[in-house]
């Protein structure tokens, strides 16, 4: 029996989303120089504090690529074959890099149409030409265009090779490409023996998305979701993946716990765990694994989750985020906070972020977008895209993703699907979300992430605080 005294919720107020807004505070800047600069995770620094949900409508390579060259960081589902995961997962990592380090190469005695032939089909435009591995010169588009295709590339290519060593700079390597007019700039070690290509594709690319995830050697970051129950996979993504993301629809769990335990002793990037709902569920989660890199919070909020409906349990995603926060000041932790679930907006973002919150993890939002995996279909005259809850009936029907919940209610189905109107490019989705973001907090007096956390002042708003739009009369 549960008693009056027994209400969990301050008294039972559990709250969401609309209940509050923001106090409009003084500000001394423009919007517009309001920093976003968050943590995905413990060691996973983003320019934007938008996370994609690791779901099939959602995530895949495409989505990753372009959510992180605009900032954020995708997580791979994992409703697939670990081989496919890793494969959508490399997708990303090989997207962008400052040195390539699987390099095309040809030998001397190929002949022209051979390489050509390479160059066709890898939609390459050059080729380092090896001897025994040091490199002795290099053939691109412009040589075969205007050479004899029988004879070898060794007569054909640029013998003077411009070469550098390892440890160039990004800024170096765009130097001496401008000043010496090349796209490629080979690397080689101190007997010659090629080690990498610094292609003039990369570069640009680096320039265009200045806010992309990045890791340390220049390549887009991903983050794939595991079951705690497979630890093979984790093992085997651990090694492509910045991070991974325990994927359970209710981790304050005996088992989760105990198999997370093993796959984080076992793997050394970050671990985010979740979805996680309550104070003592996180106490319990940081205190007895030995490394958290991240905490997924919210639980029944998202927008095709029925487990709330079907269960009466759940944890509102923003109080969520407030039981998380005062577990972390219980232990003195600093571990970054993704609110996750039934985010529809810039606004939803904000105060997440200023309830405690460092990013906002969203599958409604993204699935519409051109990139994600979902199909799209034409509804009157209008595109429309699929999003559908990992625990759906159709989700559900290739199993793998079974194990996101519970054991007992593996036969009912926890989520649904919907069709939402196409959104088009991510990028411009992302543009609206920052843009509204930066707002929110201009109003809200923060120039930061930080600011926002610490500083922001929210008021409780009654059903009748605000006209809305929405209720106005018009006259025609
Ligand atoms: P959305 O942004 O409102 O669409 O919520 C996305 C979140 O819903 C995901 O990140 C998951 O935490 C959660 N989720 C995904 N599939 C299901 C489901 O089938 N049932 C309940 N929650 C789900």
């Amino acid at each position: 029996m549960v008693r009056k005294d027994q209400l969990a919720g301050e008294g039972a107020f559990v709250f969401g989303f609309d209940d509050f807004i923001f106090l409009p505070s003084y500000i001394d800047v423009e919007p517009a120089d309001i920093s976003l600069v968050t943590k995905f995770s413990v060691n996973i620094p983003i320019a934007m504090p938008f996370v994609s949900s690791p779901m099939d409508t959602v995530t895949e390579g495409e989505m990753a690529i372009a959510l992180a060259r605009s900032g954020g960081i995708g997580v791979i589902h994992r409703n697939c074959s670990a081989d496919e995961e890793a494969e959508e997962v490399m997708k990303v990592k090989r997207a962008e890099s400052f040195i390539i380090r699987d390099v095309l190469t040809i030998g001397k005695e190929s002949t022209v149409a051979e390489a050509e032939k390479i160059m066709k089909e890898r939609e390459i435009s050059g080729l380092p030409v090896v001897e025994d591995g040091r490199l002795i010169g290099i053939i691109t588009g412009k040589d075969v265009r205007f050479s004899n295709k029988e004879i070898r590339t060794e007569q054909a290519m640029t013998k003077d090779v411009v070469r550098v060593s390892e440890g160039i700079t990004i800024e170096e390597a765009e130097r001496l490409m401008k000043d010496h007019r090349i796209e490629k700039l080979p690397v080689t070690d101190s007997e010659g023996r090629l080690s990498g290509l610094i292609t003039y594709r990369d570069i640009s690319l680096r320039d265009k998305f200045r806010n992309a995830t990045r890791d340390e050697k220049g390549r887009l970051r991903v983050a794939a979701a595991i079951s705690p129950f497979d630890m093979d996979r984790a093992v085997k993504l651990s090694k492509i993946a910045d991070a991974l993301v325990v994927d359970v629809a209710h981790f304050h769990n005996q088992n989760v716990i105990n198999a997370t335990k093993k796959i984080i002793d076992n793997v050394s990037v970050d671990v985010i765990v979740g979805n996680l709902g309550s104070k003592e569920g996180v106490l319990d989660a940081v205190s007895k694994l030995e490394r958290v890199g991240g905490l997924r919070v919210g639980i029944g909020g998202g927008s095709v989750c029925l487990t709330t409906q079907i269960t009466r349990a759940g944890s509102p995603t923003l109080y969520a985020v407030t039981e998380a926060v005062s577990a972390l000041e219980e232990l003195g932790a600093d571990i970054p906070i993704i609110a996750d679930g039934g985010i529809r907006n810039s606004g939803d973002i904000a105060m997440s972020i200023a309830f405690g919150a460092s990013s906002a993890m969203m599958g409604y939002v993204f699935a519409g977008c051109k990139e994600s995996p979902s199909p799209t279909t034409l509804i009157g005259d209008k595109h429309y895209k699929l999003h559908r809850g990992m625990g759906s009936e159709s989700a559900r029907q290739k199993r793998i993703v079974s194990d996101r919940y519970a054991k007992l209610s593996k036969s009912i189905a926890e989520g649904t699907e919907k069709w939402i109107p196409y959104k088009g490019y991510l990028a411009d989705v992302i543009e609206e979300l920052a843009s509204g973001v930066r707002a929110s907090m201009g109003y809200a007096g923060a120039k930061g992430v930080k600011e926002l956390k610490g500083n922001a002042r929210v008021m409780k708003v009654s059903s009748s605080s605000f006209a809305r739009a929405s209720d106005m009369q018009t006259i025609k």
